[in-house]
């Protein structure tokens, strides 16, 4: 009953403007009206990444609950760890709407949405205040008029700190401009001290681009193992636009859902050869089949968005479910055997 409720509101929210239908999304989960089958967890699914403890490795990507209003709903729905933000250390309205596309026939979204958001201070408050609950981690971002944007992500990462479970730089978003020139290796590694010098004992997760070419991976990989970063999510958006079918293809900004899976999922498994860092697959997962095949390119965990728009919040739980099916399938006892099990598929 439930599930054919969520098929008719999606079908709703799909005749109204796309970022307008997100905030009746958020408004409806405050309510209580999304599905909340609590974490779902077995045996296998359980797993430990960068020493926290997952009930499984299904995590929502960070940009859906971008100011942390619905985190304890969120944490019921099903995953099995969630990332909020981007915070900035000012709140800031970002770009001019409309800024977000839904590229149906793609299965994809295009967003410039340049990190709007109610600033570090009210988010690490909501944050402080939230109950039990699977892990939450917080996505750090830059203000777009910062003077010395890596220093933003040290501020946020200091407030935040006693208030997440871990925090992820995020120098991948393409929305802000330049913002993507601090994954340089020299740039990065200056910002990533920064950030590790006042972290406390918040481990630090680094979020790359999917358009980074094969040497500035490599570059990345250097940085972050020198760096002491705990996990890396591979990837943000992509500026590519391959393929597309829907009139909304040429929007500005970043693409994200289906199209960007193979892409995403090369990162992911190039990067496995570069580093021992736990990585977080991340882009275009839309069934327990997709986020078993980047566990298998070797993510420890996986995190997803844009499949959300179209399949509801129960995707969450039937991924999760579907991803214990899988694992039984193939005989592996725990997530953490089928990491990296078929990663030469994509090298
Ligand atoms: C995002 N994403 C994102 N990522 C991030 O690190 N910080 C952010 O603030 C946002 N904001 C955001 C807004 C919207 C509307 C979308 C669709 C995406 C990127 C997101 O976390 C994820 O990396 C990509 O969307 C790829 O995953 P999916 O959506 O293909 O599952």
């Amino acid at each position: 009953m439930r599930r054919v409720a969520e098929q008719l509101g999606l079908r709703a929210l799909h005749r109204i403007d796309p970022e307008a239908a997100h905030g009746v999304a958020i408004a409806a989960l405050r309510a209580g009206l999304a599905p909340s089958p609590g974490p779902v967890t077995s045996s296998r699914l359980k797993t430990i990444v960068a020493g926290m403890s997952l009930p499984n490795p299904v995590g929502l990507a960070a940009g859906f609950d971008k100011n942390a209003t619905a985190v304890a709903p969120l944490s019921n729905a099903g995953f099995g760890f969630i990332e909020v933000g981007a915070a900035t250390p000012l709140p800031q309205p970002g770009n001019e709407k409309p800024r977000l596309f839904r590229l149906t026939e793609d299965r994809a979204a295009i967003n410039r949405f340049g990190f709007n958001n109610d600033g570090m201070h009210v988010i690490c408050t909501r944050l402080a205040r939230r109950g039990a609950g699977v892990p939450v981690g917080l996505n750090l971002g830059a203000n777009k008029n910062s003077q010395d944007r890596a220093a933003d992500f040290a501020r946020v990462m200091e407030v935040a700190r006693d208030h997440v479970d871990f925090a992820t730089v995020n120098v991948s978003s393409p929305n802000t401009e330049k913002l993507r020139d601090l994954q340089g290796k020299a740039a990065l590694a200056g910002l990533l001290a920064g950030v590790m010098a006042v972290r406390g004992d918040t481990p630090v997760f680094l979020k790359i681009a999917p358009d980074l070419t094969e040497a500035e991976t490599a570059d990345v990989a250097d940085v972050a193992n020198d760096a002491g970063v705990a996990a890396i999510i591979a990837t943000n958006t992509t500026l590519d636009r391959n393929g597309l079918q829907s009139h909304h293809r040429s929007e500005m900004g970043g693409l994200s859902g289906a199209p960007l899976f193979e892409k995403s999922t090369r990162v992911l498994a190039r990067l496995s050869t570069l580093t021992d860092i736990p990585l977080i697959g991340v882009g275009g997962i839309s069934s327990a089949e997709d986020a078993y095949a980047k566990i298998c390119a070797g993510a420890s965990a996986v995190q997803l968005y844009t499949a959300l728009v179209y399949g509801g919040l129960s995707l969450a739980a039937d991924i999760a479910r579907g991803l214990d099916k899988l694992l039984k399938h193939d005989g592996f006892d725990t997530v953490a055997d089928a990491v990296g099990s078929r990663r030469k598929k994509w090298l």
